[in-house]
């Protein structure tokens, strides 16, 4: 199925959830969007138009876009926006990668409507390390508003304060029967006693990091952000906005429908995990329409939530509050444009002797962050080493931090504040991952080498973290060889 180009149609549609209904933007009438599936190294063409009112990118969430990072997507970082009525063709390999990823809208809060799945099998008659599963299934965990997304986001930038909950958790776009109107509105799997399945799980919600059981059944991990793990087996499952992870689940209980429940690591309102979730079925041939196991727990661990005293809340990295510019920084870098990007970001943070151990307990000193647009320039095949530490105020959950461009070794991690005299590091099989849960009032630390030429963004995948400016921008130089530099922009390339 290589080289056949698939066509996303970027466009309203009319939906009917929680009693209420709305125009929400999706891709060829469909929420979540169309699954797009394509084998390792496939060279994958996506003809999107927009007919939505909105400006639209699409990302590729987990590709790496070797020398092709002029599709990566992220708006303003490597593309200016699709603009309504406009159309641009994405185009890259699968290089060397397989596995569960997804794609999403780039652009304001889009991706909380606009999301699919991006399954990439292995190339043929290489088969998965473990047990050949009977099917597979798709499992996209969502948040769902009631309100349009993009105004949502304004209104809480405007507003200086936390974003409200969703008004609704979704599996497959399903909230399930906690919800008002919404007993018929379940995503249901039917399961043959016996079999093992593969469940593809993909968090595409927008702020919430959010748990994944069955009940009565083991989840087996075999995949996480699209590479093999060593199989490990558990009740539940946590993703942060922008994982995925692939597990194992046989149908080893007594015939019966069970609950599978997704919801979110803390609630603000305190209130059960067993009633803020999202519920679909696994329902076994044979059972009694009637029948319904919940999961063994109902309750997550629970956190509250502290607000600023005064002022608006805020995100950066090294002290910078990221603003993106007005055209994309890798057009600037590429057409040689000044004045939309400086690469001055600084090589630590500003305040690096206020560091305390981080939040919820400790609270740094100085939190002053500037706004700015500032990059890092990386020479191409420099070993890059980031230590990512948490030292925010407010934050209960981790921070999911993406890198485009790249997967990295997450050689080590821990709580309160990175030392290297006692960090220990895993260089002997380090997992290997696009986005890294750096734990609450923890480090991570991370390495890779800068062998992929481009622009890439590096960012906290909680949309309102991003919108406070969780992020910064890698820029990689090319390299001498021929398969060492960027090549020249696609001609429909969209304009700001
Ligand atoms: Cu999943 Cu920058 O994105």
């Amino acid at each position: 199925n290589s080289n056949s180009a698939i066509l996303m149609e970027i466009q309203t549609m009319r939906v009917t959830k929680l009693c209420n209904t709305k125009e929400i933007v999706t891709v060829n009438n469909m929420f979540p969007g169309p699954v797009v599936y394509a084998q390792e190294d496939d060279r994958i063409i996506i003809k999107v138009t927009n007919q939505s009112p909105y400006n639209a990118t699409i990302h590729w969430h987990g590709v790496r876009q070797r020398l092709s990072c002029w599709f990566d997507g992220p708006s303003y970082i490597t593309q200016c926006p699709i603009q309504p009525g406009q159309a641009f063709t994405y185009e890259f390999t699968m290089f060397q990668q397989k596995g569960t990823f997804f794609w999403h809208a780039h652009v304001s809060w889009l991706r909380g409507t606009v999301y699919g799945a991006l399954i990439v099998y292995p190339k043929t008659g290489v088969p998965y390390p473990f047990k050949y599963p009977y099917e597979e299934h798709i499992i996209i965990l969502g948040e769902y508003w009631l309100q349009d997304v993009v105004q949502l986001e304004r209104q809480v930038i405007a507003s200086g304060g936390p974003p409200p909950p969703a008004n609704a958790f979704t599996i497959n776009g399903h909230p399930g029967p906690n919800y008002n109107c919404s007993g018929n509105d379940v995503y249901k799997i039917d399961v043959v006693p016996g079999k093992t399945y593969l469940l593809r799980l993909i968090n595409a919600g927008l702020n919430m990091e959010n748990f994944f059981s069955i009940a009565n059944h083991k989840l087996t991990i075999v995949e996480a952000d699209a590479e093999y793990t060593k199989p490990f087996t558990t009740t539940r499952v946590m993703l942060g906005p922008g994982q995925t992870i692939n597990v194992l689940v046989t149908a080893d209980q007594p015939i019966g429908k069970y609950s599978m429940a997704m919801g979110p690591y803390m609630s603000a309102q305190g209130v059960a995990f067993q009633n803020i979730s999202a519920i679909a079925y696994l329902q076994y041939l044979g059972a009694l329409p009637n029948s319904l196991s919940l999961p063994a727990q109902s309750k997550t661990p629970q956190n509250n939530c502290q607000g600023v005293n005064n002022g608006v809340m805020a995100a950066s990295m090294n002290n910078i509050s990221f603003v993106k510019p007005n055209i994309s920084v890798l057009e600037a870098f590429y057409k040689k444009i000044d004045g939309f990007y400086t690469d001055d970001f600084p090589g630590a943070p500003l305040k690096f002797y206020d560091f305390v151990n981080g939040a919820p307990n400790n609270i740094p000193n100085n939190t002053n962050a500037a706004n700015g647009t500032r990059v890092k320039v990386l020479e191409y095949g420099s070993r890059v080493q980031i230590i990512l530490q948490d030292t925010g105020t407010l934050t209960t959950e981790n921070h999911p931090i993406h890198l485009h461009g790249y997967s990295f070794y997450v050689i080590g991690y821990g709580t309160g504040n990175y030392n290297p005299q006692t960090a220990n590091f895993n260089l002997v099989d380090p997992p290997y991952m696009n986005t890294i849960g750096v734990p609450v009032g923890g480090w991570a630390a991370i390495r890779f080498t800068a062998d992929n030429p481009g622009v890439w963004f590096l960012h906290c995948h909680i949309e309102i973290h991003l919108s406070w400016g969780l992020g910064t921008v890698l820029i990689v130089k090319n390299g001498i060889g021929e398969l060492e530099r960027l090549p020249h922009p696609p001609a429909d390339l969209p304009r700001c």
